[in-house]
């Protein structure tokens, strides 16, 4: 069944700086208990805080795509980060050679491509974004069915990157045991794994998510180009190549020729960007710790964290939920 608590007590937590119309509209939504915010909310289908209903909204009202438009979609702790960096590279690489000066080096990949909800129309801000320079770069965790008609019905382009929902849930673990504030009180390993086997967290049902972006990917090839973060790891030159051959700008033969592909791979690699000193300290996404989005970057992760009995449940859950949809893992 689903937690709820007393109105009067979660409405004055959860309400801060919240317009009017987004306080009202979280009434209306089913809630739970949430990781970082005392609840979150359903919304359109999937769980969210607050805040980020609120940002998602003027998103989705607001947000004007162009048809060269490029937008970046995960899940929270899929591989957003590394998913920002080889993008920027690819679309960077001719007025920034990647050997000498480049903007990687002295900015964290969420300063250069930025949240369309957790930045430009976070805290109710209502960014005029004609002016940027095309090709546009942004990045949203919102899934697919909710992004704006402007994104779904353009040109524009999206790409997804997809992780194996056991290393996304431990790397979700690690990373909200540290961003949840000690007001809330612990929450246990056992209690967060069933929250995320259910769905209830951030974005997710996961495989809701997942599967929007994977069924439009078949359906649309042109539209979104589905990565998954363990071919990445696996096979890095080679899905560069797809991901510069989609966004328009592939790579030449003598690019090829002279090793720029594997120039881009170390640039954006977990070892370089780790050791970066812009990435050891400050904050690029709300009150998040940069160092917090650089933690092991491997795939299999999953094992030092989850009993055999918990990695069987979800397996069991990832099977049931993706059953003949060809994604797996
Ligand atoms: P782990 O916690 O398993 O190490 P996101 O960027 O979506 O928040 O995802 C974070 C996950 O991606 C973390 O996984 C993090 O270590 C990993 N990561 C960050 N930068 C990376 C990179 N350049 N290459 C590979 N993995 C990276």
């Amino acid at each position: 069944g689903r937690t709820q608590f007393p109105k009067s007590q979660s409405a004055a937590e959860d309400a801060e700086e919240l317009s009017h119309e987004c306080k009202e509209l979280l009434l209306s939504l089913p809630k739970e208990r949430g990781w970082r915010t005392p609840h979150i909310y359903l919304y359109q289908g999937f769980w969210c805080q607050p805040k980020e209903i609120q940002a998602i909204t003027n998103f989705q009202h607001h947000f004007q795509a162009r048809d060269t438009d490029l937008i970046l979609a995960t899940m929270p702790k899929a591989g957003t980060t590394w998913l920002k960096a080889m993008a920027f590279a690819i679309l960077n690489r001719k007025p920034i050679p990647v050997s000498t000066t480049h903007p990687l080096h002295t900015s964290n990949p969420h300063d250069l491509v930025p949240f369309l909800e957790y930045k430009l129309y976070a805290n109710n801000n209502f960014p005029d974004l004609s002016k940027l320079p095309q090709p546009r770069l942004f990045a949203t965790h919102v899934p697919f069915a909710s992004l704006p008609e402007s994104i779904t019905k353009s040109n524009s382009r999206v790409v997804y990157m997809c992780r194996n929902p056991l290393d996304a849930f431990a790397s979700s673990w690690h990373f909200l045991m540290k961003a949840r504030p000690e007001s809330l009180g612990p929450i246990s390993i056992e209690e967060g794994f069933q929250m995320y086997c259910k769905g209830s967290m951030a974005f997710g049902p996961f495989w809701k998510h997942m599967l929007g972006y994977w069924k439009e990917s078949i359906e649309r090839p042109h539209k979104v180009l589905f990565l998954k973060y363990e071919d990445t790891k696996e096979d890095i030159i080679f899905q560069l190549k797809r991901l510069a051959k989609f966004l328009g700008v592939p790579f030449s033969l003598e690019e090829e020729r002279k090793g720029v592909i594997e120039e881009i791979a170390r640039l954006c690699s977990f070892e370089n960007l780790k050791n970066l000193e812009v990435n050891q300290s400050g904050k690029s996404i709300g009150y998040f710790e940069n160092k917090d989005l650089f933690r092991k970057g491997v795939v299999g992760d999953w094992v030092n964290l989850l009993t055999p009995l918990m990695a069987k449940q979800l397996v069991q859950v990832m099977e049931e939920k993706l059953e003949g949809s060809d994604l797996s893992f």
